[in-house]
């Protein structure tokens, strides 16, 4: 693939605290491609959210730095954009107003007229038609989670961070947005990075797979992924797939310090 868009290279991190410094990440290595998809999975609490953060320039890292299409990350980029577990929409604004809400923000040089068709598109794209003018109370949970994605790219950042925004709900609806999110990349380009718990998720969605250690977290494994572009859920059924399954699996065991080390145990 083509040149690393996101490069995140020897990041520390500790939060101070009253009971004193929490150390988060400790020799946290990420690469990602340009228009790459990676997922990372990792105990909770082990410091995934702040990744986020930082690579949106959110936050500084102590060391190490964050790269972002060759420009060293200091501070808030408008060419990221997220999406989280919570889709927090603005209950006074329709879906359509939530929506078009970044295009307020971000200099755009569109029309009002053509942000506006930008967002009915997107809509559309995320099978959103016809609820534009609904209040996000209206929704259901996936479909809010629709619309969230929609206002997470409707500025046409180059880098997507989504983080656990399928983790709140239910099995099948998640699977319909993980359909949804392999038709929006197909016609949306963005550089990818999604924070997950389920590792089938991971397999569908990326094309890479990062498994972070507990805190203080680091890069333990980096998997590649063949399944990228596989529209279809049975795809999660091939042996290929469980294999890689169960490799993930075990590494989160492994991070977890809950891992059977057959050998020793004899
Ligand atoms: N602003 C903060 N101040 C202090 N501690 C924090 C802050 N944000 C997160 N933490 C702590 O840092 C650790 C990692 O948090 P987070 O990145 O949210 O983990 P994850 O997303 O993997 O669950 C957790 O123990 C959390 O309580
Ligand atoms: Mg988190």
């Amino acid at each position: 693939m083509s040149e690393a868009l996101i490069e995140i290279k020897g990041v520390r991190h500790a939060y101070q605290t009253k009971a004193g410094p929490l150390p988060v990440l400790d020799g946290l290595n990420l690469t990602v491609p340009e228009g790459g998809f990676a997922a990372v999975v990792g105990p909770s609490g082990c410091g995934k959210s702040t990744l986020t953060r930082l690579v949106a320039g959110l936050m500084k890292p102590d060391h190490g730095e964050v790269w972002l299409h060759g420009e060293r990350v200091k501070g808030p980029k408008s060419t990221v954009g997220m999406a989280f577990q919570n889709p927090v929409l603005l209950e006074w604004r329709t879906i359509l107003q939530n929506v078009m809400l970044p295009l307020e923000i971000v200099p755009t040089k569109l029309s009002k007229s053509q942000q506006e068709e930008r967002a009915r598109k997107l809509l559309a794209l995320v099978g959103l038609e016809g609820f534009e003018e609904k209040r996000p109370s209206e929704l259901s949970g996936g479909m809010r989670q629709r619309a969230s994605l929609c206002r997470a790219i409707v500025h046409q950042p180059e880098v997507l961070i989504l983080d656990e925004p399928f983790g709140a709900l239910d099995a099948f609806t998640r699977e319909d947005l993980w359909q949804t999110m392999h038709k929006v990349k197909a016609e949306e380009p963005f550089t990818g990075v999604l924070i997950t718990h389920d590792l089938r998720e991971s397999i569908f969605l990326a094309d890479q797979v990062i498994v972070l250690s507990g805190r203080p977290a680091r890069t333990q494994y980096v998997m590649d992924v063949h399944l990228t572009g596989e529209r279809d859920i049975e795809h999660l059924y091939t042996p290929e797939s469980a294999e890689a399954l169960n490799i993930l699996r075990h590494q989160i065991q492994i991070a977890q310090g809950r891992a059977v080390d057959a050998e020793a145990a004899e």
